[in-house]
């Protein structure tokens, strides 16, 4: 047997400004299988995450509620705990970048690298809040588009026409926070001389630390040549002081990164056998990984390396990087139902049918991954219900009325068996390498033989026919020794069900290197149903929750445009400019148009804007008896309204008709040629 191997590995810092979404949950999820792999194999693997707690939202939010910030980020802390440990997220350690140990390692690699020379300070002019006294983060900045004159833009770029841009150049700016007018105000900054390491960033992104496009999307940052990097934030800011330097903080991406070790030494001071520098230290032998989404790579792949080797630590084994989640082919939606939180998917449904489902979809790229909430039901029914507890189910039953409960010796089909031990280094290896989808589908394809060898023998039959028990139990041992083959296959990524199972086989712990042998002669728990099938209604029901959080978390205005109404009153008061330009008017095609059950005036639209599909209650029943003709044809759209609940569902905006009401209402249409999505200028 060789060596086990040492394994630190970690998952990007939630923020503590907001509540965990399936979106995280793909990481999360993702590295814990990894993890728990790894240790399934008998390898000492130790995973750390932490809560990112620093930085100016936070601060900014913390005030909003009323609290300080360090009870914002112990709320949140506790909430993610419980989420994590819910969807069976095993961390090591789950600690806090507002924390003494990261404030020393921050302090500490910071002064190795000002010592070194790699920190340069210098002057900078950015707009500052009167009011509110702080400098201003871009995007604490709105203004007009220097470009196209859209109003409200951010400081950093226009949503409207795409022109990026400095905070300096937009038109009219003020203070999202106060809404003053910001002044411009000088100040000493501090910066990371991230080109002094340009070489080694060259070679070491190349070094197979990196999936191959993430090192070619570096490699273009690399040949544009890198720029120093601004570590430094003027107080008031929610972070840690810089050496020497009073009223100036570090950036909360400075200590960010530095939490995954200080959350490793907070580990390591309550963990006698473990060392810090045995797996920090510049001559470390063990394995470092961080799994993170695509939009970090640049602060893990360039600044990361850069600090640890200009502070003389070890420089990680690999950056494992996955694309982003999306719900039914589009990005996650509030309107829509599929911004689904962990908790609101914990409140329906197991954590172990969406640890299933990520796994069979993840390669190891980084293309973005689709949940498909039909999809999900389908093959978390057909797989792990249809095809591995069923083995199970199956058998047990005979075992326990022919045999007390035991299993037979021997092996009733050596064919099968050496099948499986066969497949065990292949599927090890997928997981290895992150193919969680390659994995899957091989443990799937020996579920498909079990079953089929199993209803070839059809032991059921044969129970009913004179002296054929042997036969049925030598038949029911052997699947569920396949069935155990399975569960120890599937166990990193459903620790639940392998519980479960252990309790039925009664055995110890199952790891990887059980897949070798056979249970015989040996005594079996009762059976309980190890795992049911999802009900899609559960699935509905969460994404109504989650409309339902939104529809919670929105302040009725009491606006008189309420969707599915036409506004009666056309006397309106004068508005503002602004007041117009705030509106999204679009262009939008019926692909749909039917009457409402139990809704005499409306009519359920589902209008198609270019970029995605809206469903709209409007009360234009009246005038358009036959909704189906309604199909095809543009009309004009309030794409920006808040949504609404109503007693039929979410209406997502607001269709244009003008008229007296009953027969006499109009849809506006636009002009032959305008396409859906095209917006009001
Ligand atoms: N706080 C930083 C990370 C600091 S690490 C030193 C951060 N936090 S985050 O809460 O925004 O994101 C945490 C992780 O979740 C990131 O790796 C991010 O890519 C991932 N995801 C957030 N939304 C996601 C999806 N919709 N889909 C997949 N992963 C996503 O970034
Ligand atoms: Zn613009």
């Amino acid at each position: 047997m060789s060596e086990p191997r040492k394994i630190l590995v970690t998952s990007a810092l939630p923020y503590a400004n907001g509540s965990i979404h399936l979106g995280h949950m793909l990481e999360y999820i993702q590295t814990d299988m990894w993890v728990r792999f790894q240790k399934h194999r008998g390898n000492q693997c130790i995973y750390v995450c932490a809560d990112d707690a620093h930085g100016s939202a936070i601060m900014l939010r913390a005030e909003k509620e009323g609290i300080t910030p360090e009870q914002l980020i112990a709320n949140v802390q506790a909430e993610h705990s419980a989420d994590f440990a819910e969807f069976l997220v095993g961390f090591d350690n789950f600690h806090s970048t507002h924390a003494e140990e990261n404030r020393e390692l921050s302090s500490q690699i910071y002064l190795k690298l000002r010592d070194a020379g790699h920190i340069a300070t210098r002057s900078i002019t950015q707009y500052f809040d009167p009011e509110k006294k702080m400098f201003l983060a871009d995007r604490f900045i709105k203004g007009t588009c220097p470009k196209c004159g859209t109003e409200d833009q951010y400081g950093d770029n226009c949503e409207k026409c795409g022109a990026t841009y400095a905070p300096t150049d937009l038109k009219d700016p003020k203070s999202a926070i106060s809404g003053a007018t910001p002044v411009l105000k000088d100040s000493q900054h501090f910066f990371f001389k991230l080109p002094d390491f340009q070489e080694m960033l060259q070679a070491w992104t190349r070094s197979g630390t990196l999936q191959d496009a993430v090192a070619n999307k570096l490699a273009e940052w690399l040949d544009a040549g890198l720029q120093q990097w601004d570590i430094s934030r003027d107080a008031p800011y929610f972070g840690f002081e810089i050496p020497d330097e009073p009223g100036k903080y570090f950036y909360v991406w400075l200590d960010a990164p530095i939490g995954y070790m200080a959350s490793f030494k907070n580990l390591c001071n309550r963990t006698p056998e473990l060392d810090f520098d045995a797996f920090w230290g510049k001559d470390s032998t063990a394995e470092l990984y961080h799994f993170i989404g695509k939009d970090i790579v640049n602060f893990h792949a360039l600044f990361w390396p850069a600090m640890l080797e200009g502070a003389g630590f070890r420089k990680p084994t690999g950056i494992n990087v996955h694309g982003y989640l999306t719900v039914n082919g589009q990005k996650m939606s509030k309107s829509r139902g599929t911004f689904i939180k962990a908790r609101t998917y914990l409140d329906h449904l197991s954590p172990e049918y969406l640890r299933y489902y990520y796994a069979a979809k993840l390669g190891r790229g980084v293309d973005d991954l689709d949940l498909n909430l039909e999809d999900f039901v389908q093959k978390v029914n057909s797989d792990l219900v249809g095809k591995v507890v069923n083995i199970a189910s199956r058998c047990a039953g005979f075992i326990h009325k022919g045999n007390a409960g035991v299993l037979v010796a021997g092996n009733a089909a050596p064919e099968l068996t050496d099948a499986f031990l066969a497949a065990a280094p292949s599927i090890a290896e997928a997981y290895e390498a992150r193919d969680f989808a390659r994995a899957m589908r091989e443990i799937m394809a020996l579920a498909d033989r079990a079953n089929a060898w199993i209803a070839d023998k059809a032991p059921w039959s044969l129970n009913k026919q004179e002296g054929k028990q042997d036969e049925v139990q030598a038949i029911c041992a052997l699947g569920v020794n396949l069935f155990r083959q399975l569960v120890i296959f599937l166990k990193p990524v459903l620790p639940l069900l392998a519980a479960d199972a252990e309790a039925f086989l009664n055995v110890a712990p199952l790891t990887w290197n059980d897949h070798q042998t056979l249970l015989s002669n040996h005594q079996l728990n009762e059976f309980k149903p190890l795992m049911t099938r999802i009900d899609a209604a559960k699935v509905q029901a969460m994404t109504d929750a989650s409309k339902e959080d939104l529809a919670a978390s929105q302040t009725d205005t009491g606006a008189a445009t309420g969707n599915g109404e036409l506004v009666k009153d056309p006397l309106s008061p004068e508005i503002e400019f602004d007041a117009f330009a705030a509106v999204d008017l679009r262009v939008a095609l019926i692909v749909k148009a039917e009457a409402v059950e139990g809704a005499d005036k409306l009519l359920r639209l589902t209008l198609d804007i270019g970029d995605e599909q809206r469903n709209v209650f409007s009360g234009i029943k009246s005038a358009y008896p036959d909704p189906a003709k309604l199909e095809g044809r543009l009309t004009m759209m309030i794409a920006n309204l808040k949504p609404r609940k109503m007693r039929f569902g979410i209406s997502e905006g607001m269709v244009m008709a003008a008229g007296p009401g009953g027969e006499e209402i109009y849809l506006l249409s636009p002009d032959s040629g305008a396409k859906p999505g095209q917006r009001i200028k």
